[in-house]
């Protein structure tokens, strides 16, 4: 080991020492055949020199090497063999091959020699290839009218018109294809074997094809696989889908729209059923349903998608329920009243509870009221049930408190239960009644002198 490096070492510190050194930027060239190829080189050296002295040399494999061409100083000594293939021009060494053929496929080697005060000498080898450009290649499928997935096969062959050294690669969607349980290749990888396809399996397929000094790729194929149906649903335009059931307003139309990913596309049918038959009611993705069309309030429908390339089918049920509108939003009204809105009706009832016990008291209404009732002639006292519209809920309240009088002078009893004040007073007689009387007790005093 040691050994090893110092040799190494010892041999760098000679080169360096006597003043010559000879590099090449690549020692191997790749050339396309028929251009020219130009081989360089670099040299240089520290000590005076009287002489400089250039050698190619080219060799093959299991062959003697052969000379090119040599110069001293500036006049080159060509083999007349190869004169008009190889150029130099001293004291440049590189050399220009032109024009490039497979035969010229090797090793060169260039050696300087300077003669000064001694000689040195110096050596580089360079391989040079001989290659054809790829030309675009082609895919073709197989079968080319598609696959059923899980049945069956599908085979990829890339074919080149010209090439040499061809290098093939498998891309789907821009991505190198691996080998894998359902992805195999041919020996020199221009054939791509899936068995058995998967709608995974569908993508946009290239080949690219490369060799030293070129690559092209392929147009992209998307082979045909025929899959599904998966994932079959039906969706509304309107109506409120819990699970598999639609509630819908009464007096609506409503479009069903059936979707399950498949290739080729599906072929849709609707089923109704109806007590205990079914009966297709309609062919193609979508189902416009009239609700006042529907006799029955609730109705199952069957949505089945086919697909009559790989023979599979999918169905899923789902149940319209028709609702009334009113009933809807009534329901909904009553949900919508805020705790806040509670908070405010018992507390404004508590004021004018207040209010109204503290006035009752001062005034005293009892006999007011029993007169007003008593001497008020028929058609004041429905006119007047007329003009009850109440305001605010101050009038409400009152209805409460007073109660008791149309009972003690003979008008039928009303419950004695509280009434709420947002409601339960609109077409009842007994309220506006009473509710008159109240709203007049206050004004009454005040406007006594009238
Ligand atoms: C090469 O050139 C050097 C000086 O430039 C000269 O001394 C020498 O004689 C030349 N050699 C040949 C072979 O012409
Ligand atoms: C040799 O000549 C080529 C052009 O023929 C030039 O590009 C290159 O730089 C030259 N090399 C040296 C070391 O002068
Ligand atoms: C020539 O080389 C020898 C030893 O290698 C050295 O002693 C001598 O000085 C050199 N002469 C010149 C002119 O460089
Ligand atoms: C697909 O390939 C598998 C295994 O390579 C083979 O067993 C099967 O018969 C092939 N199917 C078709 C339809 O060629
Ligand atoms: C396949 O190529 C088509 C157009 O050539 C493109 O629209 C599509 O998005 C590509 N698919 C993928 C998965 O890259
Ligand atoms: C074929 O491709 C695989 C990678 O997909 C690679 O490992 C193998 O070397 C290639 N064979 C040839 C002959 O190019
Ligand atoms: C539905 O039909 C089955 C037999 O086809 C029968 O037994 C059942 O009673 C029927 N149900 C109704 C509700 O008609
Ligand atoms: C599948 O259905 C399509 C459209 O409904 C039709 O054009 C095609 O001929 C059918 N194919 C087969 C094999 O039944």
């Amino acid at each position: 080991m040691w050994l090893t490096v110092f040799t190494a070492f010892l041999s760098f510190a000679a080169g360096a020492c006597s003043g010559l050194k000879v590099t090449v930027p690549s020692h191997t060239v790749h050339g396309i055949r028929g251009q020219a190829l130009y081989l360089p080189v670099h040299y240089g050296f520290h000590t005076p020199a009287s002489d400089i002295q250039i050698i190619w040399l080219f060799e093959r494999p299991h062959t003697m090497p052969k000379y090119l061409l040599g110069s001293v100083n500036k006049s080159v000594v060509p083999d007349l063999e190869y004169q008009h293939k190889f150029t130099m021009m001293p004291p440049n060494a590189s050399l220009l091959i032109n024009p490039l053929q497979f035969t010229d496929e090797g090793n060169y080697i260039v050696k300087v020699n300077i003669q000064g005060n001694g000689t040195l000498s110096a050596s580089q080898k360079i391989q040079v290839t001989v290659d054809d450009p790829v030309k675009k290649p082609v895919v073709q499928t197989h079968p080319s009218s598609g696959a059923v997935e899980y049945v069956g096969n599908m085979t990829l062959t890339c074919q080149v018109e010209g090439g040499t050294r061809l290098i093939y690669q498998w891309l789907k969607n821009g991505r190198p294809v691996h080998t894998s349980s359902t992805y195999s290749f041919s020996p020199q990888n221009n054939t791509l074997h899936i068995a058995p396809v998967t709608k995974e399996d569908i993508g946009n397929y290239s080949c690219l094809v490369k060799n030293p000094v070129s690559e092209m790729e392929s147009n992209i194929i998307m082979p045909i696989i025929y899959y599904g149906p998966y994932g079959l649903q039906v969706n509304s335009d309107k109506g409120l889908k819990v699970g598999g059931v639609f509630t819908v307003d009464l007096g609506e139309a409503i479009l069903f729209d059936c979707s399950a990913d498949s290739y080729p596309p599906n072929i849709y049918s609707w089923i109704q059923r109806a007590d205990n038959t079914t009966y297709v009611i309609k062919h193609g993705p979508r189902l416009e349903v009239a609700s006042e069309e529907v006799a029955q309030k609730t109705t199952d429908y069957v949505c089945c998608a086919y697909n009559n390339i790989t023979g599979r089918q999918d169905e899923t049920r789902f149940t319209v329920i028709i609702t009334s509108i009113g009933l809807e939003k009534l329901a909904q009204k009553g949900k919508s009243l805020s705790p806040l809105a509670c908070i405010t009706g018992i507390s404004l009832f508590l004021i004018v509870s207040m209010c109204l016990l503290f006035l009752w008291k001062k005034y005293q209404p009892h006999k007011v009221i029993k007169q007003k009732l008593e001497g008020r002639p028929e058609t004041e006292y429905r006119k007047a049930q007329t003009f009850s519209g109440h305001e605010d809920a101050l009038d409400d309240f009152g209805i409460y408190e007073f109660v008791a009088f149309p009972d003690a002078s003979g008008v039928p009893r009303m419950p004695s239960r509280s009434v709420p004040a947002s409601e339960g007073v609109a077409g009842q007689d007994r309220h506006s009644t009473i509710y008159e009387v109240i709203q007049h007790i206050p004004a009454q005093q005040q406007d006594h002198p009238e």
